[in-house]
């Protein structure tokens, strides 16, 4: 078999895995504090930071897809190699199915504005658990597209995290000690991530079904992915902005940047890593196992809540948290394979 993929020796599905978590904890933090801890009057626009996500996400790619096409002789800074590779690379990019990536695009663009409305009006620790139903509308997208059989075990496991994640939700009843909560709308917030969830399960399985169904490699898919929403991200801009007094004159275009300051590029910056990171654990493993390493971060965000935003743990909170992370455990736990490994593997 050929040798997996791997970075300093570590193989890239762990690298991947391990970077997805902590990746996803600083997100909900950073997105925290930029939403809800910053002032109102000074809120950026979010739609403007998911439109520059797709844009630096997408030069990545391209930047990545490019070093990978290959060549058959000289430096590809010479311009008859440079030019040769970029003839390559734009066959592959507008290649007869890439409109098959249209779909998870749009998803992910409208998934990526919802999550903002959902940081704005949950606290950061709320959200990241409500955000876990995502591993229950992955494996309902899994099964029913990717035809994935899972157990009687899974299925309870998937009960219960639904069942945790309501626990959880008491406590924004009681998050209005929290500063900035007038400002927060829990029902709106929980509608959001809701939505998101199903965004997220159905583009995360169809991005996995159009990867593994083909031969094209994973750079050249982000890519495609990426130019496909750049035209959903504009349109959104334009459909919340059109009621601002000024739209369409060239002042307009520059107050899409208003507020956008250091808290909001490092927001983009951490998405960036996550699409990147996402994308590889998808090809790397598969959408199930990136929802344990997404379920990790749950741990790591809270006690940095608890530590940065005094947040107040509730019993609630507790017991939820401490459910979901059971139910994610159960259902990635196989009692088979673990049967195999340990029984004739390790005594030969
Ligand atoms: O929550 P979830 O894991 O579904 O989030 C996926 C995120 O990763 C989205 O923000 C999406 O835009 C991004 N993504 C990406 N490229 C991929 C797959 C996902 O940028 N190939």
């Amino acid at each position: 078999a050929p040798p997996l993929p791997s970075l300093f020796g570590i193989p890239l599905k762990y690298v991947s895995l391990v970077t997805l978590a902590v990746q996803n904890s600083m997100l909900t933090l950073v997105m925290n504090y930029s939403r809800v801890l910053i002032p109102s009057s000074r809120t950026y626009n979010a739609a403007t930071a998911v439109l520059m996500n797709e844009i630096l996400k997408g030069s990545i790619s391209l930047f990545i897809a490019f070093c990978r096409v290959e060549q058959s002789s000289g430096s590809p800074l010479q311009p008859r190699v440079f030019m040769n590779k970029l003839r390559k690379l734009s066959r592959d990019v507008f290649s007869s199915d890439c409109w098959k990536l249209s779909i998870p695009a749009v998803l992910y663009v409208f998934q990526n504005n919802l999550q903002y409305v959902a940081a704005s009006n949950l606290p950061a620790a709320t959200f990241q658990v409500s955000y876990q139903m995502k591993i229950l509308t992955t494996a309902l997208f899994s099964v029913v597209m990717l035809r994935k059989k899972l157990t009687s075990l899974q299925w309870v496991s998937l009960m219960a995290l639904a069942i945790g994640v309501g626990i959880v939700q008491i406590q924004s009843g009681v998050s209005s000690h929290q500063n900035h909560s007038q400002t927060m709308d829990a029902a709106k917030g929980f509608l959001a991530v809701v939505a998101a969830c199903f965004t997220s399960g159905l583009a995360g399985v169809y991005f996995e079904m159009v990867l593994k169904n083909s031969q094209v490699d994973l750079w050249v898919r982000n890519v495609q992915l990426s130019l496909f929403s750049l035209l959903p991200a504009v349109l959104h801009i334009i459909a919340t902005d059109s009621t601002s007094a000024h739209f369409g004159s060239s002042g307009w275009l520059s107050s899409l940047f208003d507020n956008f300051g250091l808290w909001a590029w490092m927001t983009v910056f951490v998405q960036v890593l996550g699409g990147l990171v996402t994308a590889m654990v998808i090809k790397y493993s598969d959408n199930i196992l990136k929802g344990f390493a997404t379920s990790l971060s749950i741990v790591i965000s809270f006690l940095a809540s608890v530590a940065l935003f005094d947040f107040r743990m509730t019993w609630p909170f507790i017991i939820g948290s401490i459910v979901v992370l059971n139910a994610t455990w159960l259902y990635n736990h196989h009692p088979q394979r673990t049967r195999i490994v340990t029984g004739r593997d390790l005594r030969s």
